[in-house]
């Protein structure tokens, strides 16, 4: 059965959200929408918007719903996501779901990667990454062939600013105040649309990256399709 992925990827920070989403969009020629990784080129760009947000960032809150729709709006204006999209980040309040759900927007698949909390603080203190492709590293999970360069461009890795302990646990308790709720957000919607609903699933994250890759493959495999675009009944 042919699939088009119309994607949500869900779960907590660190729990491989970008990890899957790179396995992804080489498998399916998809773009993945991080809107972590748009606000983090923002801040480098140096611009307005990028100081507006750096110091959100860097405490573990979440920038604010409007900014984070807008920014999306305009990015699937582009023609590279006619053919499908992963949403990695996002949405990440219920607002933004709506927002996602009023602007039509179908969404065919809902994916939650699980991963314990004390798993997480481990993971992102070994996480490394290329800043300006945004691919992810870890230094013993998934190291760079050669230490401290990116695979591609031999490009130098850095840390996030936000992967600083104290600042994983705040975005751990952002993650479970705000962003959690969204998964049974999606249930309910897939539940009361039947077919016209998304799939959703959720997954144990705390195996082997390849192991959680290949579950997401098999999942996707025996998808229905996509769902139509057009607006979603009310969850
Ligand atoms: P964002 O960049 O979206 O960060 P996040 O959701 O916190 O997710 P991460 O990128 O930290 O983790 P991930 O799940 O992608 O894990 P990864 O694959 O890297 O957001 C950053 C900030 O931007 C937010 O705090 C907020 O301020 C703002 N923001 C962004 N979007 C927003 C929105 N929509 N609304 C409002 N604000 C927003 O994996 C982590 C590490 O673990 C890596 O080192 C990896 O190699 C390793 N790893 C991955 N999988 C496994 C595995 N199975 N086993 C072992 N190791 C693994």
């Amino acid at each position: 059965m042919s699939v088009q992925p119309r994607m949500i990827l869900l779960g907590p920070p660190g729990s491989g959200k970008g990890t899957q989403a790179e396995l992804l969009i080489a498998k399916y020629g998809i773009p993945q929408i991080s809107t972590g990784d748009m606000l983090r080129a923002a801040v480098q760009a140096g611009g307005a918007l990028g100081r507006d947000v750096e110091g959100m960032m860097r405490a573990g809150e979440l920038v604010p719903d409007a900014l984070i729709l807008r920014l999306i709006r305009e990015r699937l204006g582009a023609e590279d996501c006619a053919a499908g999209y992963l949403f990695d980040g996002f949405p990440r309040t219920i607002a933004q779901a709506d927002g996602l759900r009023e602007a039509g927007i179908g969404i065919a698949q809902v994916l939650l990667i699980r991963v314990d909390d004390e798993e997480i603080v481990r993971r992102l203190a070994g996480r490394r990454i290329h800043p300006a492709s945004g691919r992810v590293y870890h230094l013993r999970n998934h190291p760079p062939r050669r230490a401290g360069l990116d695979d591609i461009t031999s490009e130098p890795l850095v840390q996030r600013p936000d992967d600083r302990e104290e600042t994983v646990r705040r975005r751990l308790q952002v993650y479970h105040e705000w962003t959690e709720p969204l998964f049974d957000y999606y249930r309910t919607w897939s539940a009361s649309a039947g077919e016209d609903g998304p799939r959703c699933l959720e997954m144990d994250g705390m195996r082997s990256i390849a192991c959680v890759g290949a579950e997401i493959d098999r999942w996707l495999q025996q998808g229905r399709g996509p769902a139509p675009a057009g607006p979603a009944p009310t969850p």
